[in-house]
């Protein structure tokens, strides 16, 4: 069988003669809400220098990448894992353009059967950036299309059935797999063992949120106060996301309330507003504490249970929620379930002891 013909036979007749630069390739990130997509690509960094942040692992690329070029070498095959909001995609979309790739984001739901990765594998160019978000979320099935792929550049199938049955082997262009997940520990361990470099996002320090909170008022061209900035960064859960999300919604009230500078006065009352407390909690991680405190004197309390309780995904809560909480030392995990610390209690304004003597009496 030639190769258009072994193509064009996995991929079916429909898709076979469509263009593989179709507009649906792009695939939107589900963490990434609806403001993230029509006004995070104006904040987002376009090149390294404009990323803040994650020094040693902006280093590290940098290093592999001028290696790669050196080399005229495809780059290794980038994992990237972390909490949501980090800059996965974004690091992503900068690796590409340093090598001076064509980035081809994609995502794991989408790529429900063989033949979607199929198609998009077999039109990649040689040195391109192949992005799959939400990389734990790929089908058993398509994943094991992908070993091949990511190790040897090639596709193999199996044609025919019983004694006729034959493996054929597609050949690719070499390309470069960018992984990102919010959940490394559900990839697979022969998935996992292909990526050359492995990367993972921690939240970033108040000062970074800084720099990114001043950098974004700049490129909206709004006048921030340092104290400001500052006030904002610490609400921002270590997450440049939320920073950005933050300053335009501060943005919006002082160009309502007042003449659009953001000072600290502004700053504090529009973030009260938005239910944002000091400690950067919101309403739902509130809800996340005070279901344990109150509903489970404490814990230890199952996510399910919380989620239900809540009425909230669970996954959403263990992704979005907790990992932020925990960090900060609002709750603990053991094997029972979570249990709220006395930070929590205190920043909830309920006494520490209040259960435990309720269970004397
Ligand atoms: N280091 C950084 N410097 C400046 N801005 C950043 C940085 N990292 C992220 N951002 C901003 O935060 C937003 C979110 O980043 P990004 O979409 O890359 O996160 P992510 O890790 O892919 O999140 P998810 O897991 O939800 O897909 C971007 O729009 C970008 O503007
Ligand atoms: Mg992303």
């Amino acid at each position: 069988m030639s190769e258009p013909e072994a193509r064009k036979r996995l991929l079916g007749p429909a898709d076979a003669d469509e263009s593989p630069q179709r507009s649906d390739d792009r695939i939107v990130d589900p963490h990434d809400v609806m403001e993230d997509e029509l006004y995070g690509a104006s904040l987002r960094p376009r090149s390294f220098d404009e990323y803040v942040g994650q020094e040693r692992i902006v280093e590290n690329l940098r290093i592999s990448i001028d290696a790669a070029k050196r080399r005229s070498e495809p780059l290794e095959h980038v994992l990237f894992y972390g909490p949501p909001g980090l800059g996965k995609t974004t690091l992503a979309g900068l690796i590409a353009r340093e090598l001076g790739a064509n980035f081809r984001p994609t995502s794991g739901p989408t790529l429900e059967k063989p033949k979607d990765l199929v198609g998009i594998l077999t039109s990649l160019e040689e040195g391109d950036v192949f992005f799959v978000d939400e990389i734990h979320r790929l089908g058993r099935v398509v994943e094991e299309f992908l070993y091949p792929a990511m190790e040897e550049f090639q596709i193999d199938f199996v044609v025919d059935r019983g004694a006729y049955a034959k493996t054929l082997k597609l050949p690719l262009r070499r390309f470069t797999l960018v992984g990102a997940t919010t959940r490394a520990g559900m990839l697979t361990a022969p998935l996992r063992e292909r990526f050359g470099i492995v990367q993972h996002l921690d939240y970033y320090p108040p000062a970074e949120l800084e720099r990114i909170v001043r950098r974004s008022a700049n490129v909206l061209g709004v006048p921030i106060d340092g104290d400001a900035a500052h006030t904002i960064a610490a609400r921002s859960r270590g997450t440049p996301r939320v920073a950005n999300r933050l300053l335009r919604r501060v943005r919006d009230f002082a160009e309502v309330r007042s003449d659009g500078r953001i000072t600290e006065p502004i700053a504090c009352e529009a973030l009260e507003r938005e239910g944002v407390d000091e400690a950067g909690l919101d309403r739902l991680d509130r809800a996340f504490l005070r279901t344990i405190v109150e509903q489970y004197r404490g814990g230890p309390a199952g996510i399910a249970a919380i989620a239900a309780t809540l009425t909230e995904d669970a996954e959403t809560l263990e992704d979005v929620v907790e990992p932020y909480l925990l960090k900060e030392g609002f709750v603990t995990r053991t094997a029972s379930g979570r249990r709220a610390t006395a930070a929590a209690y205190r920043h909830l304004g309920v006494a520490a002891g209040a259960h435990a003597q309720e269970r004397l009496l």
